[in-house]
């Protein structure tokens, strides 16, 4: 099978297309023929490796102390099962999945195998391949950091910086269907993007500080990684919660002891997934694409998501001879 491969952690130039051996499914595996997989902040991020502050050998530890562990990067998924490990009881040849790989990686590739109880469900039949490997990243950090962490509740007044990336994206539409009222902060190209996807109010960075109008909120999420408890002290209300998910070690300790600090690293799990898969069946909330590129053109695609500029998900193509 074709597939992404990285020997050395660096700039996109240590990704290349290679030829590998078609992998096959353990007992309780299933294996996947993959349609669409992503570039995100994360896989550039790891590539790069740029990690927060304090980060550097717990994430070496898990991912490769000198080089990269596992061949082949990549996170989310979206395909077909083509065959299942005899113990498989989940899923059966033909259903359509989607799902992420975790630190497992290898999702940039033709083929993928997955244990049956790994982050993968069945896709929604109206969602094709490429929002539904789309929407996996922003939205299940969006739904950990926003549901199960600040509880959102309806009526709240929810900022968020960085709203037209992939996490901001995901966290306006789902922050509006918790009921919560939402201001988004991105640049001004981004303004009708961000009030498209359900924001009340816009505040373009560029022009006006969100710290210095007079607004507070019940949740500030910050997605960009350039916000503080201190710079956001008169924005927020008296049990306002702050969520930094870009922090540094330090300040991950910081908020085990301040109730008003969100920190940590989202998890993935199938209730997500289901839940992300609803909602978009539903059309509560949609995939933001900005760009779908070829397997061949994964270097591409990671040059462009190192901009930091990406307007929501940059998806992988795959397509089967
Ligand atoms: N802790 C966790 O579990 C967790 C989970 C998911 C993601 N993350 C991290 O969260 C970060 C964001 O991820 P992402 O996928 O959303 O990134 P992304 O898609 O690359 O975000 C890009 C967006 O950020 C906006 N932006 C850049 N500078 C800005 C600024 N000063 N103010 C407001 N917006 C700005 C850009 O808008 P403009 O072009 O308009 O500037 C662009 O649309 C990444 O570092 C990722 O690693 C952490």
């Amino acid at each position: 099978m074709k597939a992404i491969a990285w020997t050395k952690y660096g700039s996109p130039e240590v990704l290349e297309l290679r030829e590998f051996e078609k992998p096959s499914p353990k007992k309780d595996e299933v294996l996947i023929k993959i349609h669409a997989s992503s570039v995100t902040a994360g896989d550039s991020r790891l590539r790069a490796f740029k990690v927060p502050m304090g980060f550097w050998l717990p994430t070496r530890l898990a991912f490769g102390v000198l080089k990269p562990r596992k061949p082949i990067p990549g996170m989310d998924i979206s395909g077909e099962i083509e065959s299942v490990g005899e113990d498989v009881k989940l899923f059966k040849k033909g259903d359509k999945v989607y799902g992420t790989t975790g630190i497992k990686l290898g999702a940039n590739a033709e083929y993928t195998c997955l244990s049956e109880n790994s982050a993968l469900v069945k896709k929604p039949n109206s969602v094709t391949h490429e929002q539904a490997a789309a929407i996996i990243f922003g939205g299940l950090a969006a739904l950990h950091f926003l549901r199960d962490k600040a509880n959102i509740q309806k009526g709240q007044k929810v900022l968020v910086n960085g709203a037209s990336g992939a996490v901001g994206t995901a966290s306006v539409q789902l922050a509006k269907y918790f009921g919560a009222e939402v201001t988004g902060i991105c640049s001004t190209s981004n303004i009708e993007l961000v009030e498209s996807l359900g924001a009340k109010k816009v505040i373009d960075y560029t022009k006006e500080d969100f710290a210095r109008n007079g607004e507070i909120y019940d949740v500030i999420l910050d997605t960009v990684g350039n916000l503080s408890l201190t710079r956001c002290k008169k924005s927020l209300m008296k049990q306002g919660k702050l969520i930094l998910i870009n922090a540094g070690l330090l300040t991950n300790l910081l908020s085990i002891a301040k109730k008003n600090l969100i920190c940590g690293v989202a998890g993935e799990n199938k209730e997500g997934l289901d839940f992300l898969g609803e909602r978009i069946e539903a059309g509560d909330i949609k995939a933001v694409i900005d760009r779908i590129h070829p397997l061949a053109q994964t270097a591409e695609a990671h040059r462009y998501v190192d901009t930091g500029h990406k307007k929501g998900n940059v998806v992988i193509a795959v397509e089967h001879k």
